[in-house]
């Protein structure tokens, strides 16, 4: 009896495994077929694949869950290293590919979707449907590299199992959501080479598990949040070629894995601060064409490793910190077009600069320059 159990039990838990496994609820598979209408993509070809009834078997770029049948990944790469199957074989070598069309709204009635990535298709356009912060369980919303216009949805906070934002190299518009900071999974944040306006929210450091801010290239104002200073896996973070203003918050100095700072092109003034120059883990940073016044603080020691450390085209003055000479390493250095004065100091790092590493002071003198003191 529990042995005739047993085995029936088993038999439905395969016909009905088998079952999700092969079948797309044609909930989903509407969707699927109102997006392959919406687009044009002809160099790759990989909709060729989008045909049946079963989306969840053989259709180029998607994936289902296995447990519910459910269509759970759209993962769509313009420029990829696994091109669909079918070109493997033939003689073409695989072409960046080229999508036009915009994102339907029937996108979001896909609500198992997990992996939303259509990226570097060079030529999708429209709006970001607002409908997309309705997806409760989406991880991943990788759109970078096309030309998607509007503005980011203003209720992008509630997607909150968002691990990766990504939608640099667009067209988007408009200000940063206030319900951004609300994402509290996201890990990794692009907003680069948009059009972005507006200031960055000021609690903007409530994104506690974030390690890569990228917003470089928009045209952002204002401030830059002394809150970011508590996001403490924060890595890397890049504000270069905006309008921001303001000073350089003290509170950067004490994330101890932020590794790359690019806050170049710029209005920021005031001094830079002790902490973030001298910070142990700081390698890459680049707060050159600012307004940035004051003495270079001579903060440098043996913990201080910079591969590279630009501060040119600022109103620094005062003369070069001789503690940089206790630098385990500085790679490359560019202290020019500042107020700088005295002597270029002697020794290591300095021995390998060129003079082009502190042209267009008022008065530094010594090797590498001609001017002798
Ligand atoms: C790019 O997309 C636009 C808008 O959908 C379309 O009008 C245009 O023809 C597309 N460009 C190419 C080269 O296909
Ligand atoms: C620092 O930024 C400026 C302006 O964006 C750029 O020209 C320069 O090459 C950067 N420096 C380094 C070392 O990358």
């Amino acid at each position: 009896m529990t042995m005739a159990l047993s085995v029936v039990f088993f038999l439905l838990l395969v016909s009905s495994s088998t079952a999700f496994a092969s079948s797309c609820p044609p909930s989903d598979l509407a969707a699927l077929l109102d997006f392959k209408a919406s687009m044009e993509e002809s160099k790759m070809g990989f909709f060729r694949t989008w045909t049946g009834t079963n989306c969840c078997k053989g259709w180029y770029g998607i994936s289902c869950d296995q447990n519910n049948g459910r269509v759970a990944d759209i993962e769509l790469r313009g420029e990829t290293e696994h091109p669909p199957v079918y070109l493997h074989s033939s003689r073409i070598a695989p072409t960046p590919g080229f999508m036009s069309g915009k994102i339907p709204v029937s996108i979001c009635n896909l609500d198992r979707l997990t992996t939303l990535v259509l990226a570097e298709w060079k030529n999708i356009s429209g709006t970001i449907p607002d409908c997309i912060v309705n997806l409760p369980i989406l991880r991943i919303l990788d759109l970078v590299g096309n030309k998607i216009t509007g503005k980011l949805p203003e209720k992008i906070g509630k997607l909150q199992r968002l691990t990766v934002l990504n939608v640099g190299d667009n067209l988007i518009h408009g200000s940063i959501p206030s319900s951004l900071p609300n994402l509290k999974s996201l890990m990794h944040l692009d907003l680069s080479d948009n059009k972005l306006t507006g200031t960055i929210p000021s609690n903007f450091g409530n994104l506690k598990m974030l390690s890569r801010a990228l917003l470089a290239r928009n045209q952002i104002s204002g401030d830059i949040p002394s809150s970011i200073g508590t996001i403490y896996r924060l890595a890397d973070l890049d504000l270069s070629s905006n309008r921001i203003t303001g000073h350089i918050p003290t509170s950067l100095g004490s994330i101890r894995v932020l590794s790359t700072l690019f806050l170049d092109l710029n209005k920021l003034t005031g001094t830079i601060p002790k902490s973030v120059l001298g910070s142990k883990g700081v390698n890459s940073l680049n707060i050159s064409h600012n307004a940035l016044e004051g003495d270079i603080p001579d903060v440098f020691g043996p913990h201080s490793y910079f591969t590279a450390l630009d501060l040119s085209y600022n109103k620094l003055k005062g003369r070069i910190p001789i503690s940089l000479l206790t630098a385990s390493y500085v790679g490359h250095l560019d202290l020019g077009y500042n107020h700088l004065c005295g002597g270029i100091p002697k020794g290591s790092p300095f021995n390998h600069l060129e003079a082009s590493s502190f042209v267009g002071n008022d008065c530094l003198c010594g090797k590498p320059l001609t001017k002798k003191c």
